[in-house]
């Protein structure tokens, strides 16, 4: 057998075995999670993070990510399966080491690659041959065999023979019920027929499906098409949601009808804007890239300027319903935004267009106050510093008459809707939740 072989097979009987150690980078909403299914699956998990607070929480068996309980992270601390770290020479100890960090966009809405980078760097740092290196966060194709391995075999160490890359792109749905890190197929890749090998089996013990796929790029590209998918079929709802309701249609009905046809026909669903980490920011990780090729990406590009008109849309919605049913312009209104989170049941208000909409009814002159169960107080955002510290309102029937008029940005599963509605004298239903609940009345619009 000769070295490279050898490699490959000492590494794939650990696998095998569940002797091998997993290092897990970046333990937020995709790594904590995986951690836990990579650790319930039998092997010994180290997760990094540069945040200490992160590392603290984890030692005192608090998880800060909703997938994951208390309990789960308990068990698998009390097993010996976990624990986290701040300090990376402990990469060394790993056998497997799988990258969960940011990949947002710049202030020019250009990839931003650094976390991507910096963690390949650290890597580096501690490379030793027999290792399998993957990159989970989302990126364009080309990332991963084109910076991430390019920066571990500055090492002089060579993917393939002394050590193994691949890339598996993330699938976390938060706040689905149904679907979990174990149950949601994965689609894996590697540089390379051993690195791929590797990539099944390792992915094979914690999750129920693996997809394999023929590279790196192509199970980055899976990923991007994904959630272009997802952007550009809102955008499209979305735009028809304008066009109908100029011709007094309710798109909402339309899509309940048009969902019967059993095949050819996949409802999306309006909103007031894309929100989350990954809809509003992944596509144009593809559209960077294509201009290298001198391509454009005309359907991402118009999907983003139609989504992100949305808020705009909606409080001009807004704004005439509270000049024809109350006779009051915005500008001497108060409105209750009733959702921060991007989407509902959850907590995360990344890029939700709750922080736009309040933006841009104060921008017109108007007050605005919400109230999110989830969300106490506005935490510190890049885009939105006026908005920090402002804090939940309660939702009692006195506080929400004092409102011109509530504005249900996110349809939260545990609000009381038909106490709501009594209280509320003009509600503008982004969401439409309470013709769902059967709660339509006079004062309740949709937009
Ligand atoms: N959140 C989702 O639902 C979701 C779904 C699919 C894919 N993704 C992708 O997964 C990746 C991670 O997203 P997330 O939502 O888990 O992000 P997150 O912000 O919740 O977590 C990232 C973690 O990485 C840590 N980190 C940053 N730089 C680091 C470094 N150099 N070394 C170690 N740790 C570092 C941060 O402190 C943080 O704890 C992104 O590429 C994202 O696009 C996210």
């Amino acid at each position: 057998m000769d070295a490279r072989s050898s490699t490959f097979e000492t590494l794939s009987k650990r696998i095998e075995a569940r002797t091998a150690r997993a290092g897990i980078i970046g333990l937020g909403y995709v790594g904590l999670p995986l951690a836990m299914a990579v650790a319930r699956s039998g092997f010994a998990v180290t997760g990094f993070d540069i945040d200490p607070k992160k590392v603290v929480a984890l030692d005192a068996c608090r998880s800060y990510i909703d997938a994951v309980t208390d309990e789960a992270l308990t068990a698998e601390i009390e097993a010996g399966r976990f624990s986290s770290t701040t300090d990376f020479a402990s990469l060394a100890d790993c056998d497997v080491i799988v990258i969960c960090v940011p990949t947002p966009l710049t202030k020019h809405r250009d990839p931003d690659l650094s976390f991507v980078e910096a963690t390949s760097r650290s890597i580096a740092a501690h490379l030793r041959s027999g290792q399998l290196i993957v990159l989970e966060s989302t990126t364009y194709p080309g990332t991963t065999d084109d910076i991430v391995k390019v920066i571990l075999e500055e090492t002089g160490l060579k993917s393939g023979s002394d050590f193994f890359v691949g890339f598996s792109p993330e699938r976390e749905d938060p706040g689905n019920q149904h679907y979990h890190t174990a149950t949601i197929p994965k689609v894996v890749a590697g540089d390379g027929k051993e690195a791929l090998s590797l990539m099944k089996s390792f992915y094979g013990t914690a999750v129920s499906t693996v997809v394999p796929v023929s590279s790196n790029a192509t199970a980055e590209a899976v990923k991007l098409t994904e959630n272009i998918f997802r952007s550009v079929n809102i955008a499209l709802v979305n735009e028809l949601k304008t066009v109908y309701a100029a011709m007094g249609i309710d798109i909402w009905e339309v899509i309940d009808a048009a969902k019967t046809k059993p095949f050819g026909y996949m409802p999306f669903y309006p909103g007031p804007g894309l929100g989350g980490h990954c809809i509003p920011i992944d596509p144009f990780y593809l559209t960077w890239k294509s201009r290298e090729y001198e391509l454009p990406t005309r359907f991402i590009e118009l999907a983003g300027e139609i989504n992100s008109a949305m808020p705009r849309y909606v409080v001009g919605k807004l704004a005439e319903a509270l000049d024809i049913r109350a006779g009051k312009a915005l500008s001497r209104s108060r409105v209750l935004v009733l959702g921060l989170a991007y989407k509902k049941n959850v907590a995360d208000i990344r890029e939700s267009p709750s922080l736009r909409l309040i933006e841009i009814i104060e921008e017109r002159g108007g007050r605005a106050a919400y109230h999110d169960p989830f969300v106490a107080e506005i935490p510190p955002t890049r885009e939105y510093q006026a908005l920090k510290g402002r804090k939940s309102i309660d939702l009692t029937p006195e506080a929400i008459a004092e409102y011109d008029a509530v504005l249900i940005a996110t349809d939260h599963d545990v609000i009381d809707y038909a106490a709501l509605s009594k209280s509320a004298k003009l509600i503008v239903d982004t969401r439409n939740v309470l013709s769902r609940l059967g709660l339509s009345a006079d004062h309740v619009i949709k937009a």
